[in-house]
């Protein structure tokens, strides 16, 4: 029998020949909004051309006046049902997925895929996803040990979450960083330390060390300056030429109105969409999904 993720069964140790309780449209409904095409037998993780990094996907949702929070960054659950089931899915696609520690602080996020319907009943194999690695961007190492990332990987329904930091500059800082690194190292974490320009962690450093780790895939899932980071950052090619960091966009529209005080990305997307293709949009639920791909020749 077809499992519900074609190229993921061995990635999560699913025995060969182990049954599952799979429709594969049930996969491709929800993946072909990114991958533009209803086969279940061509889905695998997305891989970049370029070597030096993994392909980068960025995702977020947002209101039809193109806000991400509520006033003072307040969570909104944004996206219905029907477009969460779709982010897990899409989730299940990729290596990795990334979130700001303003996210991390502020939403305590899982990045899992909780929402997935169960695959089988087969004890100990019920939710056995491809579960993405979480990333950090964090440079002060400011996450809480007490974090649900850290409680699902102590509970073991969650995989290491690594955290990308920066040594402060300031001697006098040094010691408390230290200390809080080894509280996050001793509450599971594994810390990256990597090159910062003004509290900023550089995203090509970023980008080529999960590679050297083995990352294919990320999935970027904001927050506000993230967003900004990777639609404004650009890596030269061969030729010199500036190069988006950045292969697609996933958009989910929710049909609110946050208003004037909710947080925005604040990143003109206008100027970007001459460099865009549009793959596909798609109605899950009230949400409408819009999925680009960048030129990036
Ligand atoms: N609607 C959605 O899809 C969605 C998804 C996620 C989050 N959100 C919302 O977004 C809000 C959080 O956004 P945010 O802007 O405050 O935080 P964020 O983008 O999650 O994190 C930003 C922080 O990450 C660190 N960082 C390190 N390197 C960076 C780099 N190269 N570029 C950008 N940041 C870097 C910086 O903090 P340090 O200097 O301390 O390291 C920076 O302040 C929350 O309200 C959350 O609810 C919405």
């Amino acid at each position: 029998m077809q499992t519900l993720f074609p190229n993921r069964a061995h990635d999560v140790g699913i025995p060969d020949g182990l049954s599952v309780n799979s429709n594969s449209s049930v996969y491709t409904g929800n993946t072909s909004i990114y991958t533009g095409s209803n086969s279940s037998e061509d889905i695998t993780t997305p891989e970049s051309r370029y070597s030096w990094r993994p392909h980068v996907t960025l995702t977020f949702a947002q209101s039809i006046d193109a806000k991400i929070a509520g006033q003072g960054g307040k969570q909104l659950a944004l996206s219905g049902k029907e477009s969460l089931v779709m982010t897990h899915w899409i989730r299940t696609m990729h290596d990795a997925i990334l979130v700001g520690i303003g996210t991390a602080l502020n939403d305590d996020p899982q990045l899992n895929t909780r929402h997935l319907p169960a695959m089988t009943t087969v004890p100990g194999y019920e939710h056995k996803y491809h579960l993405p690695r979480p990333t950090i961007l964090d440079v002060n190492l400011r996450l809480k040990p007490t974090c649900k990332l850290l409680k699902n990987y102590k509970a073991g329904t969650g995989r290491r979450p690594w955290i990308f930091a920066s040594k402060p500059k300031n001697q006098n800082d040094l010691d408390e960083w230290w200390a809080r690194k080894e509280a996050l190292k001793t509450a599971g974490a594994k810390v990256y330390v990597v090159a910062a320009t003004d509290g900023y962690i550089s995203l090509s450093d970023f980008l080529k060390t999960l590679k050297t780790l083995g990352i294919r895939s990320l999935m970027v899932e904001g927050g506000a300056k993230i967003i900004q980071s990777f639609l404004r950052e650009t890596h030269p090619g061969l030729d010199g030429k500036a190069i988006p960091i950045v292969d697609n966009i996933i958009i989910t529209v929710a049909p609110k109105i946050v208003g004037a005080d909710g947080v925005g990305y604040d990143c003109d997307l206008t100027t970007q969409l001459g460099q865009l293709n549009h793959i596909k949009t798609e109605l899950f639920g009230r949400d409408t999904v819009m999925t680009f791909k960048f030129k990036n020749d």
